[in-house]
C-alpha cells in the first residue's frame, strides 16, 4: 500500500515528453533484433541494462538509435506503441502526446507509411478499448541538416492528419534553435502545433531562441532556465509549460542526485512546471516513478502531484471540452 503512489495514479494526467522509441524495453529489444537477425552488441536483456548507464546525452542518444534500429515492420512499431498506451490506461494517464523521430527510420530505409501506420492502428485500438486520448509529435533531429528536416516535412504529408506538432530533439550542444527557424516558420504555416527541447544540456539562451526563433508554444525540458533569473520571469509571465523530466535529468547527468532537481523550486517560482518520463526503461521509471522518485527524494507532496496534474492537462493540445472535464475532476472551477 502507498497512499502517494495511489494518489497520484487516480489523478488524470496528460504526458507530454514521451519518446516512442525510448519506451523499447530491453526483453522487447533482444526479441526484435532475434526476429529480424540485427546484431547488436548485447547478449541477454540483462547485457542491454547494465549498458544503460550515461554520463550525458549523447552517451544516452548513441544507444537509443542502437536500439531504435530494431524496430522494422508495421508489427514492431504497433507492438511498442500498444504496449506505451497500456501503460498510460494503467497509471492513470488519460492523454499522452508523444514524440516519434522519423529521421531515425527513414534513413534506414523504412517508409513513413510502415511506422505511421502501426502506431496509427495502435492508437486507434487503444481509443476504442479503454477511451485512452493521444497524440504524435514529429521530431526533427537537430544533429542532421536543416535540409534532411524540410524533406521530413515533405515526406509526413500524406499523414499530416495523424500528427498534431513538430517537435525537435537528438544532440543539443551546438545545434541551436536557429538551424531550424526556416522549417519551423514551414511547419507553422501548415498548421502544426510548434515545441522543442531546449535548456536541457544547452544554455538558456536556446529557451529564447526557441521560444523567439522556432515560436513553440512548449519547452522541452527547459530546467537550465532557473540559470537566468529574467527568463524565468519571462517564462513565469507568459505560463510558458516546461516539460521537466526528473529521472533522465539525474540519469544523463543535468542534475547529481535528484535532491539537486530544481523542480519544487520552479514550482514554488510559479513556472508552469510538468513532470515526464522522456525514455523510461533507458531512464528507469515510467511517469510514476518520476513522482515517487520526487515524493522519496525532494519530499513532493499530493497538493504538488495535483498542481502538476493540473499543469499537464492545461498545457496538453486536447480539445477545450475534454481539458474542462479533466480539470473538473481534479477540483478545477471551470472560469
Ligand atoms: N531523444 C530522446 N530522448 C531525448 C532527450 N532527452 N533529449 C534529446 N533528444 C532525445
Ligand atoms: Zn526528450
Amino acid at each position: 500500500m502507498n497512499g502517494f503512489l495511489d494518489y497520484v495514479r487516480s489523478l488524470p494526467k496528460a504526458e507530454l515528453h514521451l519518446h516512442i522509441e525510448g519506451t523499447l524495453e530491453p526483453a522487447m529489444l533482444m526479441n526484435l533484433a532475434e526476429k529480424h537477425q540485427v546484431n547488436l552488441p548485447y547478449l541477454t536483456a540483462a547485457d542491454v541494462e547494465r549498458a544503460y548507464n550515461f554520463e550525458d546525452l549523447q552517451s544516452f542518444l548513441d544507444l537509443y538509435y542502437l536500439g531504435a534500429s530494431v524496430l522494422i515492420d508495421e508489427d514492431d512499431f504497433y507492438s511498442l506503441m500498444i504496449r506505451y498506451l497500456e501503460r498510460c490506461r494503467d497509471e492513470g494517464i488519460v492523454h499522452t502526446e508523444m514524440m516519434f523521430d522519423p529521421q531515425t527510420h527513414t534513413e534506414r530505409g523504412i517508409d513513413f507509411s510502415v511506422f505511421m501506420s502501426g502506431f496509427g492502428r495502435a492508437m486507434e485500438d487503444a481509443k476504442r478499448q479503454w477511451g485512452q486520448s493521444s497524440l504524435l509529435i514529429m521530431c526533427f533531429l537537430r544533429h542532421l541538416p536543416e535540409e534532411s528536416a524540410f524533406e521530413t516535412l515533405k515526406a509526413a504529408e500524406p499523414f499530416k492528419s495523424q500528427i498534431s506538432s513538430v517537435g525537435l530533439d537528438s544532440s543539443e550542444l551546438g545545434h541551436p534553435p536557429e538551424k531550424f527557424e526556416r522549417v519551423y516558420a514551414a511547419a507553422g504555416q501548415q498548421g502544426y502545433r510548434l515545441v522543442a527541447h531546449a535548456g536541457e544540456e544547452g544554455p538558456p539562451t536556446y529557451i529564447v531562441e526557441a521560444l523567439d526563433r522556432l515560436k513553440v508554444e512548449r519547452i522541452d525540458h527547459g530546467v537550465r532556465c532557473m540559470e537566468d533569473a529574467e527568463l524565468v520571469g519571462r517564462l513565469v509571465k507568459a505560463q510558458i509549460p516546461l516539460t521537466v523530466c526528473p529521472l533522465s535529468n539525474v540519469r544523463l547527468c543535468v542534475f547529481g542526485t535528484m535532491a539537486d532537481h530544481p523542480i519544487r523550486h520552479m514550482l514554488k517560482r510559479g513556472l508552469n512546471v510538468t513532470v515526464n518520463s522522456d525514455d523510461p526503461p533507458y531512464f528507469g521509471g515510467y511517469l510514476l516513478d518520476n513522482f515517487q522518485a520526487l515524493h522519496r527524494e525532494l519530499g513532493l507532496t499530493m497538493e504538488d502531484a495535483r498542481q502538476l496534474a493540473i499543469n499537464s492537462i492545461r498545457s496538453s493540445f486536447i480539445d477545450e471540452a475534454s481539458s474542462a472535464a479533466w480539470l473538473d475532476q481534479l477540483s478545477v472551477p471551470t472560469p
